[in-house]
């Protein structure tokens, strides 16, 4: 297909989201224009499970493209396509309909050793017979190198995870953190082009998932490959990602830097994903039937003013650096608020006067 035609298609769907009206709130984006550096290409992909009456459409017309360099995620709940995609870019499985292009070229033919593409599962899948050097050597090995290049590339991925030392150990002594660090040492080892990663941090409780967001940024910086990680979590999303495409029901709804994806959804989808209020209601100059609206960004007072809308406090939660307040508005939605400076002592069942500032508020298209 003619690149001119991706490129404008794709400006065509991310063009508006890149200039929100509120800079101040919006992390550094990197979504401007873009260049013709895509290393994957990913047009128009179908893929559907099952016999005809009975078949389940897992990808509806996906399109996609992700740099070079670039830390990418796709973002979704259980069941909306995720893993079909990584499987189709790995070679795993293969689209109905659609193109997948690596680095230009149509890898529909190329099965998954030909592909510049390696994948970390959630499982970490690793050899438990063999040593966690031999692990980390085996992908090297089927590569061809031999000896002092493997033991050489071994140690070098062993210091990138932060495991010299443990060459010698087996899974089985390592705790669940060491074994995904062992994983992403194995998959890197061999250089792909492009990590896909499937839930890798799902398996981690809280604290070590924590490190293991930060730790897969810093991966991603200085190998300089491009990671296209799979989650369900918004927060793990939003704090490691370049930009997210989010998806629902086998189709991308929305691709934009975490700033973007959080403060200017474009459907009801993605900003109640996201953990926007959705209203009805209209915006002057957009054709908008709903509005979203930041729990962060809604203003609580208890006294009326001109433009505050009455409602009533219906339970109060507090969480430390903020409280979460829910409010029934007397016009009827429910909201929720989110602030660190709520009035003092509200109580469930108080009258309050919300204000929406109307920079904060975003227009969707339905639905
Ligand atoms: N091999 C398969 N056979 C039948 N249905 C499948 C298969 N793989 C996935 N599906 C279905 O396709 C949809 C998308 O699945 P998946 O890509 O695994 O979602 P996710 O990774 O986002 O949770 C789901 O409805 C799932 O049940
Ligand atoms: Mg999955």
């Amino acid at each position: 297909m003619d690149e001119d035609v991706t490129q404008a298609s794709r400006d065509g769907v991310e063009g508006r989201y890149d200039a929100p009206a509120h800079g101040d709130t919006v992390a550094p984006t990197r979504a401007g224009p873009r260049l013709m550096t895509d290393l994957v290409d990913v047009q128009g992909v179908t893929k559907s499970f099952g016999m005809a009456a009975t078949a389940v459409r897992a990808l509806d017309d996906v399109s996609v493209s992700i740099g070079t360099n670039e830390f990418f995620t796709l973002l979704g709940p259980s069941g909306c396509g995720k893993t079909t995609l990584l499987r189709l870019l790995a070679g795993l499985d293969h689209p109905g309909t659609g193109a997948i292009r690596l680095e230009g070229r149509d890898v529909a033919s190329d099965p998954p050793n030909k592909r510049p593409v390696n994948i970390v599962f959630q499982s970490y899948a690793l050899f438990p017979h063999m040593s966690v050097a031999q692990n980390v050597a085996f992908g090297l090995e089927r590569q061809g190198l031999r000896g002092a290049m493997v033991a050489a590339r071994v140690t070098a991925m062993l210091q990138l995870v932060r495991l010299e030392g443990l060459a010698a150990r087996h899974p089985g002594q390592l705790s669940g953190g060491q074994q995904q660090r062992v994983a992403l040492a194995r998959a890197l080892a061999p250089q792909p082009k492009l990590l896909l990663l499937d839930e890798p941090l799902s398996a981690l409780d809280r604290a070590l998932r924590r490190d293991m967001q930060v730790e897969l940024k810093r991966l991603q910086r200085e190998t300089g490959i491009t990671f296209l990680l799979v989650t369900h979590d918004q927060e793990e999303a939003l704090s490691m990602s370049d930009r997210i495409a989010v998806m629902d029901g086998g189709k991308i709804l929305q691709v934009g830097t975490p700033g973007v994806i959080f403060e200017r959804p474009t459907s009801r989808f993605v900003a109640a994903f996201m953990g926007s209020n959705v209203l009805p209601g209209s915006l002057v100059g957009h054709p908008a039937s709903y509005v979203a609206m930041r729990p962060e960004r809604v203003v609580v007072a208890t006294a009326a003013t001109a433009d505050a809308i009455a409602g009533r406090v219906t339970e109060i939660t507090y969480l430390g650096a903020r409280t979460a307040c829910g409010i029934a508005l007397d016009a009827g939605p429910m909201i929720k608020v989110e602030r660190a400076d709520l009035p003092a002592g509200l109580v469930a069942g108080q009258a309050v006067f919300c204000r929406f500032p109307p920079e904060a508020l975003v227009g969707l298209e339905t639905p």
